[in-house]
């Protein structure tokens, strides 16, 4: 067998992990599990973790069965809550520790990350057939829609009324349709990144002012960038329309008359885990946070998908493309929402200095 050192799996396991030592206290935590609770390793050992989060099962009970029974057990629709973020659902399994009486192991999986991380390449190629599917629909009725809008136009000349308001609405209608179509259309066109180094605050600046000038007109925006930050290597054009599409969302969330606020800060420990090991990190943060009333929860594991809206008028493609950028960037998406707090945060690399 040729196993690499346990230090370099422990540190490398995707799912948050914590040693729990005899007295019930934390003696060590993982890296996903720093990611996952935002707390340091340092801050969590020698502690009980009654003392940093908020855990919805009996734990110490749980420990002790482990202890006695030697055998290892799970718990499924957990809530851990740490400080500010909202509870998470998680299915917990705790373990015993080889020959070691006392410790025990603790295995700590988010539900939505589970979900997700296992559907995602599925998502992406049943998104694509989706998508091809309506783009070839869009296409070919655009045209038969011009025609009925042209044909309802005609008529309307000899009307007057009430029929004149239903060939309105004819048209009115055809319209709204054309541009839904249209909006399918550029969604199946969207071209690879043309990578260069970006100022992200140049490019929140543009997606700001295009906002202040449109649907955001009467949101209040604060901003709390660090000027500091680095670079990204990415596409302009395309992370503006990020950003739009999340400050577009975001005001149409509260009725274009809420608060948002733009945050950017640097965070290093962020790595973006590849399925062969190896982690990219993803130190630079870009929070979108409104005041509205939240994501609905029938559709909140379903947003990033393609024609999931919430909205009545909404065609649900904003976040797919979103998300299809973010990862073209090798960045990642990430959000929690409650009412009255909503933060989508969009995490990117840093450009290489020779680029
Ligand atoms: N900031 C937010 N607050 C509350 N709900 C949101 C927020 N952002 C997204 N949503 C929900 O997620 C759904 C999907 O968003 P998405 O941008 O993909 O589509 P859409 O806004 O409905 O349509 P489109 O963006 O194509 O016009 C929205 O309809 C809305 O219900
Ligand atoms: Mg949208």
């Amino acid at each position: 067998m040729n196993l690499p050192a346990p230090g370099i799996i422990w540190n490398s396991l995707p799912t948050p992990a914590l040693l729990i030592d005899g007295e019930d206290k934390v003696d060590e935590v993982n890296p996903a599990a720093e990611l996952f609770l935002n707390l340091s390793a340092k801050s969590l050992r020698g502690q009980t973790i009654g003392e940093r989060l908020a855990i919805s099962a009996p734990l110490e009970e749980i420990f002790s069965r482990v202890r006695k029974n030697r055998a290892s057990l799970f718990v499924n629709d957990v809530e851990v809550t740490t400080g500010e973020k909202a509870p998470v659902q998680c299915n917990l399994q705790a373990a015993p520790v080889g020959e070691e009486p006392d410790r025990v192991l603790l295995l700590i999986e988010p539900r939505e990350l589970a979900d997700r991380l296992g559907r995602a390449s599925l998502v992406k190629s049943a998104a694509r057939s989706a998508i091809g599917m309506a783009e070839m629909l869009a296409h070919e009725i655009k045209n038969p829609l011009a025609g009925i809008a042209g044909a309802a136009q005609l008529l309307s000349m000899n009307l007057s009324g009430e029929d004149l308001e239903l060939t309105d609405l004819i048209v009115d209608e055809t319209r709204r349709i054309v541009k839904l179509l249209e909006q399918v259309e550029q969604f199946g066109n969207v071209r690879a990144p043309e990578k260069k180094p970006v100022n992200i605050h140049d490019v929140l600046d543009r997606a700001r002012k295009s906002a202040g000038v449109g649907f955001g007109a009467h949101m209040t925006i604060t901003e709390e960038y660090d000027p500091s930050l680095p670079s990204t290597l990415g596409d302009a054009d395309q992370l503006t329309q990020v950003f739009l599409n999340l400050l577009k969302n975001a005001a149409e969330a509260s009725d274009g008359a809420g608060k948002i606020k733009i945050r950017t800060f640097y965070e290093h420990s962020l790595r973006l885990r590849r399925a062969d090991g190896s982690g990219q990190p993803l130190p630079l943060q870009v929070e979108i946070i409104d005041d509205g009333p939240g994501i609905p929860p029938e559709i909140a594991n379903e947003i990033f998908e393609p024609f999931v809206s919430g909205r009545e008028n909404g065609t649900g493609l904003g976040l797919a493309l979103v998300s299809k950028i973010i990862s073209d960037h090798d960045g990642w998406v990430s959000l929690d929402s409650v009412p009255g707090r909503t933060r989508f945060r969009i995490s990117l690399p840093v450009a290489p200095k020779e680029a």
